[in-house]
């Protein structure tokens, strides 16, 4: 037992995308931190792996897997349901699951940018609504969604995934305008370079270029979210709404 094992004690955490990367060190930490966790994801076998090593550190019961495609607007409903039914209100929700469809404007698809709209806001819109009406009624909660450093600079190669990640900080502080009255805290993470699935595929020449420009010299690890993360769901964080807290070894100064 550690000083973080009863922050989130007997909370209930959507954490989506929590069955790799990023998503499953927050699944990870919150379930250390006391938290019951439901995943939301579209890999079954992954996400079963997810609930299994949960279980194994922190006792039965203490996580689920949902299969659903958080683009899907009544997929998120239907699940959303089943976690207030079966593990109870939702206290923590995390906006975690996107992804990447990289290519210069000039020849990036319609479906390439629509899919990662859809996949990277559309998605936040969908958890959102689904949880806020038991939210302000209940008088609590926090949200936290997944922005990117690149939605603070941009990327070449990366309009619709910058434009995605701009736009969840709009969302966040437009959210967190509407929900404070009701004392619930709505705030994004910009991570930087985080060795996941997601960076794995950049050239060598593209990961030493990105390195060159981390004052701290390295990437960060899923941990280094998870306890940002941590912060903004627990209350520690409790005076600490609409911002976007940069995790990215000073990338951004
Ligand atoms: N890795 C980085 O350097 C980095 C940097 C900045 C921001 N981010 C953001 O952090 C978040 C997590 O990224 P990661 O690096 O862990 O990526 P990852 O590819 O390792 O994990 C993404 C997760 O999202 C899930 N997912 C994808 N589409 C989904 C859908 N339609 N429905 C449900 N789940 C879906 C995947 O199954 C996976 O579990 C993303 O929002 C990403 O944009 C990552």
């Amino acid at each position: 037992m550690n000083a973080l094992s009863h922050l989130l004690q007997d909370q209930v955490a959507v954490v989506t995308g929590g069955n790799a990367g990023i998503g499953k060190a927050i699944a990870l930490q919150f379930a250390a931190s006391g938290a019951k966790v439901a995943i939301f994801g579209t890999n079954a076998e992954r996400g079963a792996a997810v609930v299994k090593e949960i279980e194994q550190a922190n006792g039965p019961n203490r996580a689920q897997f949902f299969s659903v495609n958080v683009a899907n607007t009544a997929e998120v409903e239907k699940a959303i349901k089943q976690v207030t039914d079966t593990i109870g209100q939702i206290d923590i929700l995390v906006n975690n699951a996107g992804i990447t469809r990289d290519q210069l404007l000039m020849k990036m698809s319609e479906e390439d940018w629509d899919t990662v709209l859809n996949v990277n806001v559309k998605s936040c819109y969908n958890t959102c609504k689904a949880v806020v009406r038991n939210m302000m009624k209940a008088r609590k909660g926090t949200i936290i969604n997944m922005s990117s450093v690149v939605g603070l600079s941009g990327n070449a190669g990366q309009t619709n995934y910058a434009a995605s990640k701009a736009a969840i900080i709009g969302f966040t502080k437009a959210l967190a305008k509407e929900l404070s009255g009701r004392s619930i805290r709505v705030n994004c993470i910009c991570p930087g370079f985080i060795a996941t699935a997601m960076t794995e595929g950049l050239t060598d020449t593209q990961k030493e270029s990105i390195l060159a420009s981390i004052p701290l010299g390295k990437m960060g690890s899923p941990a280094d979210i998870a306890f940002a993360a941590l912060f903004l769901a627990s209350p520690l964080s409790n005076y600490v709404t609409g911002q976007s807290l940069v995790v990215d070894g000073g990338m951004e100064i």
